[in-house]
């Protein structure tokens, strides 16, 4: 995961492994988007300029290498590393249209630069273009896989936007929302780096089924962690717009967690800032992070990150020992220690 991970000693060669598969990533994912129209192709060299941390190629790379030690990665690897992170910057081209954020990857959105209707047609053409290129996989298996996820997300988008101004909003809704909108495709990165090297009939074989519930596990934690950012970071050290949950009405663990914490007086104090935030109306947001430390609700929401963690961890019995599997973990522990 480019600019999280800090590497130890005996990792390094497959981290170097990992880079040369993302470069491979990286040339297949232009050479997919790259069109005929310079206007076109001014806008896909926008959306590849501004890298992002590339967790869903590095999983598929990590997760081809950890299910059979002795073999390499290769060119399907690449190819699916790809398509994960076109289906995953489609979402983010999407996601900023909803949010209307002005900040993504440390330069500007798609929206702020171009306008919301060539923002959600680019995301089409990103997610079209991602079907393409996953069905030249010599299998169906990766475009139904690929296909599910991008429903599942949209989904858990449409059940989050469902309960948008929810202050009542439970955890086991939020886990919902979470468990669909993110952890569905790292889910099935992890799934496809694994069957990449094992073969596409081997779906259910504990090596997959235990790399997919890593993936999905940890696709989990990683937005609890994106979701205390949005909270308490800056858009400098972020690198995207922060303060948008509150914004849009999106309750998320740190206020679920408050709110119930909370005594009567200082919920309904809480409350009123919430709904002042999310209505554009008011500029509280510094006293509301203040009272939802005090309840402790950002240690608990990452305690509650690091604990999924420790779940993904547990389902990687079935994968044998290599420095692909140790790579895993690192990068599941940098998945919750991160501030960008
Ligand atoms: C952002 O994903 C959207 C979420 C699922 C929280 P990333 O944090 O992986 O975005 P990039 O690709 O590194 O920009
Ligand atoms: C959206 O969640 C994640 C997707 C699956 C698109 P967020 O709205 O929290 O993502 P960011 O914070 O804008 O990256
Ligand atoms: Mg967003
Ligand atoms: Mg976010």
């Amino acid at each position: 995961m480019r600019g999280v991970l800090d590497i130890p000693e005996e990792l390094i060669e497959i981290q170097q492994q990992v880079a040369g598969g993302l470069v491979e990533v990286e040339q297949i994912f232009a050479q997919q988007l790259a069109s005929d129209l310079l206007a076109v192709d001014a806008m896909c060299e926008h959306v590849e300029r501004y890298r992002g941390k590339m967790l869903r190629p590095t999983l598929v790379m990590l997760c081809g290498a950890a299910s059979s030690p002795d073999s390499k990665v290769g060119r399907s690897h690449a190819i699916a590393g790809a398509v994960c992170e076109m289906v995953h910057m489609a979402t983010l081209v999407h996601d900023d249209v909803l949010d209307e954020a002005e900040i993504r990857r440390r330069g500007e959105t798609l929206n702020q630069l171009r306008g919301n209707e060539m923002a959600v047609i680019l995301g089409d053409y990103l997610i079209a273009s991602a079907y393409e290129l996953c069905s030249s996989l010599d299998s169906p298996i990766p475009s139904r896989i690929v296909g599910n996820a991008s429903a599942v997300m949209c989904t858990g988008e449409l059940l989050q936007l469902h309960n948008r101004d929810n202050l009542s909003l439970d955890e086991t809704t939020y886990f919902e929302i979470l468990e669909r909108k993110t952890a569905a495709l790292i889910g099935a990165s992890c799934e496809l780096g694994a069957l990449c090297t094992l073969g596409f009939d081997q779906q259910k074989s504990d090596v997959v089924v235990g790399l997919r519930a890593f993936g999905k596990r940890v696709g989990v934690a990683f937005q609890i962690q994106d979701d205390v950012l949005d909270l308490t970071g800056t858009q400098e050290v972020v690198g995207k717009s922060v303060g948008k949950d509150l914004e849009k009405g999106k309750l998320t663990y740190p206020l679920i967690h408050h709110l119930a914490n909370a005594d009567a007086e200082q919920r309904g104090r809480s409350l009123e800032m919430i709904r002042a935030a999310a209505s554009g109306s008011a500029n509280e947001t510094g006293e509301l992070v203040d009272a939802i430390r005090a309840t402790g609700s950002i240690d608990a929401a990452q305690k509650m990150a690091k604990s999924l963690i420790g779940d993904a961890k547990n389902e990687l019995t079935a994968v044998e020992d290599s420095p692909s599997k140790a790579m895993l973990m690192v990068l599941a522990d940098a998945v919750v220690q991160r501030s960008h």
